[in-house]
């Protein structure tokens, strides 16, 4: 049986008797129904409930010579079915390469309304020193770790405010704590330092640090029903280049791959809305819409790659309360940052590939739709085996709630006569 035709029951014991995960993680997620009323509470300010969404997994993620079995949480029904469909593409060819800069976070300390800002901006480089203690001091079991504060700079912007930066290594944790703390503390002794309060003190969501992954799929893996995989490569490199000039597709592009992305990043437990604006920012850096990944074809392969930033972690934050979170990461063997960002980079080109490739194939509805009538029939009450029959009845005909409720009803009637 096809692990896509099984029940979650079904395929939870596929992944234990693969060694993919052990019975115990199985078991987190086999009873991944709700979290306990104490961490639901915690994660939230006037909680009134709980909004649950299904976790699917990307089977065989291909990364940097090992595959990888990535989680995902998302309400759109085709991204965990396209991303594991993008992952069989990519497998095709001799394996995904990844290059990640060292992870770090940076912060800002900003002063405003400093009377002499270049004696201010002297003041402040003199001090270096005494701003590393204070932040080893802020944070001291990062440093035993070998991280804490790095780098720092000062810069006079606008003619109007100074700028402290710090770049900060946090270890296998995303940083933001770590970085809001040691910003606090030094921007205390700064602003002792220049007789004033700094402006503000924290983490910048701007990450210059780019991951990059690169993947060549042989042409013949990339065929349809209909097409050689050398027209569907022609069509892909085509939509490439007009992400590369049309802003409009390029955000439709880029969505696509964060489609994959954000839904591994909520399953892991990490800050979606970090990564969105760090992406955000890295595609816009231009001054126009870029796209993240890019198609090229040669005469035997597509060449693809991707570059952007992931502020991700696998410990601290929410991770630490959100038992899914942990058996996540345990599912795809994600022991370090640079795992998790790997899996995420090859990831992002398994969507991106199979979203460009349904487009120059058979499009995206007909899948879609498929997906949406299953939506609907379960919206209106099927059940069990009732949900496969009506999706399928629903998807030869009209798709309305109207017609799915008589459908079923007809249904139900013959079932009983
Ligand atoms: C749908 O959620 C995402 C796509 O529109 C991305 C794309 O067009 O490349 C399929």
């Amino acid at each position: 049986m096809k692990f896509y035709e099984m029940t979650a029951a079904q395929r939870l014991a596929q992944l234990v008797e693969e060694g993919a995960m052990t019975a115990e993680t199985a078991a987190i997620f086999a009873g991944s129904g709700a979290l306990s009323a104490d961490v639901a509470a915690s994660l939230s300010e006037n909680q009134l409930g709980q909004f649950s969404l299904p976790l699917g997994v990307a089977r065989q993620v291909p990364v940097a010579g090992r595959v990888v079995n990535v989680p995902m949480v998302t309400e759109e029904p085709s991204v965990v079915a396209a991303a594991s469909n993008g992952a069989r593409l990519l497998r095709a060819g001799a394996g995904v390469q990844i290059t990640l800069p060292p992870h770090t976070v940076r912060a800002e300390i900003v002063f405003d309304g400093l009377p002499d800002l270049p004696a201010a901006q002297a003041l402040v480089a003199a001090h270096e020193a005494l701003f590393k203690q204070v932040a080893d001091d802020a944070h001291p079991s990062a440093v035993q770790r070998g991280g804490g504060l790095k780098a720092q700079t000062v810069a006079v912007i606008a003619d109007r405010f100074l700028k402290i930066g710090l770049i900060i290594a946090p270890g296998q944790a995303m940083g933001a704590n770590l970085a809001n703390t040691i910003a606090e503390a030094v921007g205390q002794a700064a602003g002792k330092l220049l007789n004033s309060r700094p402006l503000t003190a924290i983490l910048t969501n701007r990450d210059e640090a780019i991951g990059r992954a690169t993947v060549a799929v042989p042409l013949g893996a990339l065929a349809t029903g209909t097409r050689t995989g050398a027209e569907v490569a022609t069509g892909i490199a085509a939509l490439s280049a007009l992400a590369e000039v049309d802003e409009d597709r390029a955000v439709t592009h880029n969505k696509g791959i964060l489609n994959g992305i954000e839904a591994a990043v909520l399953a892991t437990g990490n800050d979606t809305r970090a990564v969105a604006a760090a992406i955000y920012a890295h595609a816009g850096a231009t001054g126009r819409m870029s796209p993240l990944a890019t198609w090229r074809q040669t005469a035997t392969e597509l060449v693809g790659s991707i570059a952007l930033p992931l502020p991700v972690g696998i410990l601290g934050g929410a991770i630490r309360s959100l038992p899914v979170a942990q058996a996540s990461l345990a599912l795809g063997g994600f022991t370090t940052v640079a795992d998790l960002q790997g899996a995420l980079l090859a990831l992002g080109l398994a969507q991106n590939l199979a979203a460009l490739r349904a487009q120059v194939g058979p499009g995206l509805q007909a899948g879609h739709m498929k997906l949406q009538a299953r939506n609907l029939a379960i919206s209106i009450g099927a059940t069990g085996k009732e949900i496969g029959q009506l999706a399928a009845a629903l998807s030869s005909g009209v798709m309305s709630e109207a017609a799915a409720q008589t459908l079923l009803d007809q249904m139900r009637k013959e079932q009983h006569s």
